[in-house]
């Protein structure tokens, strides 16, 4: 929090409350996970991939290994979005090779079958990772809570999995409106009380994945996305002022500028095909808007000399804007960590 001479010693924090210093602060979406082998070591001990979000012990160690290995601004819990879905009862499980599966949500009877009276129960694990975190990590480290956005979460459940289409949840949402509007509040109510539990557990700034919502056309964003999220964001900010907020609206192209005029958060995260500059901007430019990402992924796959020239081009191209530097999308499995302390490692040195 803010020390009583009103400067901010943690540096994410500060770039929420749109203070521009000259090294952007940094963390990576997907900071944990399969690309680092202390990850791998740990994944090896348990049966099943959720069993790591809901032992305290194990996600606190995982969620402090990055920041341990590269001095992240940002500490993100580990966790993952299908939590929710699970917590209501869609049955989550996660197969090797295979993604997430969960039973599909087809009918106002399986609807009705999802429960959120035990919610807090089911995610006791989360909140008490949370406390863990907050006394564990560096006081200049920020603690990032997060959820899925309503649309990406229904879409799962409806469908049953991954998909690269979503075909089932776009169906319904055109043939019972009803019916995926009833889930879609079913999902918004959850995610407030499950963030706002976050909160209070300690997390000092929450980010809303809407991993899909680039699938939906215009009216559809507006219905399924821009507006659940609109109320989400809303009833947080009134119970927890002091907390920002990031969205990520994963590929909504130019509905990022509808998206950052309509919901009221301190954050934007930018997806790896929006054009910086035009993000600088266009996007809403009030001094409480920050802006983030938005490097491609694969740059971490390439030769060095061609990821440092792209992270120095997205950092010229936010010109004077407050800024959080991140991916666009999240590490992938291939990454070599070494390439990851590559990036870090240059960032740091614009601090001069
Ligand atoms: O470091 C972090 O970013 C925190 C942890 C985190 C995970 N998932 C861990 C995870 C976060 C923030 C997520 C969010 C998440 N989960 C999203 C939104 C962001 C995005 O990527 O678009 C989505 C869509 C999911 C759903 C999900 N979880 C899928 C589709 C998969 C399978 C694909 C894959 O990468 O394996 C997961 C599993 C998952 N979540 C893993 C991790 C580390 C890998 C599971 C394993 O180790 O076996």
């Amino acid at each position: 929090m803010a020390s009583s001479s009103g400067i901010q010693a943690k540096p994410l924090l500060a770039a929420l409350r749109g203070e521009r210093r000259k090294r952007p602060p940094v963390w990576l979406m997907r900071q944990a996970g399969r690309y680092l082998p202390e990850y791998r070591e740990i994944r090896r001990s348990v049966a099943g991939f959720l069993e790591l979000c809901y032992s305290p012990d194990l996600a606190i160690e995982i969620t402090l290994q990055p920041i341990r290995r590269y001095g992240f601004d940002a500490a993100i819990l580990f966790s993952d979005i299908l939590v929710i879905p699970d917590a209501l009862g869609a049955d989550v499980r996660f197969v090797e090779g295979e993604g997430p599966q969960l039973t599909p949500l087809r009918s106002r009877a399986d609807l009705a079958r999802l429960d959120a009276k035990g919610l807090h129960a089911h995610l006791e694990p989360v909140y008490a990772t949370i406390r863990g975190l907050r006394a564990a990590l560096p006081s200049d480290v920020t603690l990032i809570g997060f959820s899925g956005a309503p649309w990406t979460l229904a879409a799962y459940m409806v469908e049953g999995g991954g998909s690269k289409e979503f075909l089932a949840p776009r169906r319904m949402a055109r043939r019972e409106p009803e019916l995926f509007g009833a889930l879609i509040d079913l999902l918004a109510d959850a995610v407030i009380e499950y963030l706002s539990a976050q909160v209070t557990a300690g997390a000092e700034v929450l980010q809303l994945f809407d991993s899909w919502a680039g699938v939906l056309p215009e009216p559809e964003l507006r219905r399924w996305c821009i507006e659940p999220t609109k109320r989400i964001v809303t009833a947080l900010r009134g119970r927890h002022p002091d907390v920002p907020l990031i969205a990520f609206p994963r590929g909504i192209g130019a509905s990022y500028v509808e998206f950052a005029r309509e919901v009221p958060v301190q954050g934007i995260s930018l997806d790896t095909g929006v054009p910086v500059a035009w993000a600088a901007r266009t996007l809403r430019r009030d001094p409480s808007l920050c802006l983030q990402g938005n490097l491609d992924p694969v740059a971490l796959l390439g030769d060095e000399t061609g990821l440092l020239a792209e992270a120095q081009r997205i950092v010229a191209a936010y010109g004077d804007r407050p800024f959080i530097f991140n991916l666009g999308h999240g590490v992938t499995q291939e990454t070599s960590p070494d390439a990851v302390s590559r990036l870090v490692d240059y960032l740091k040195s614009l601090d001069g």
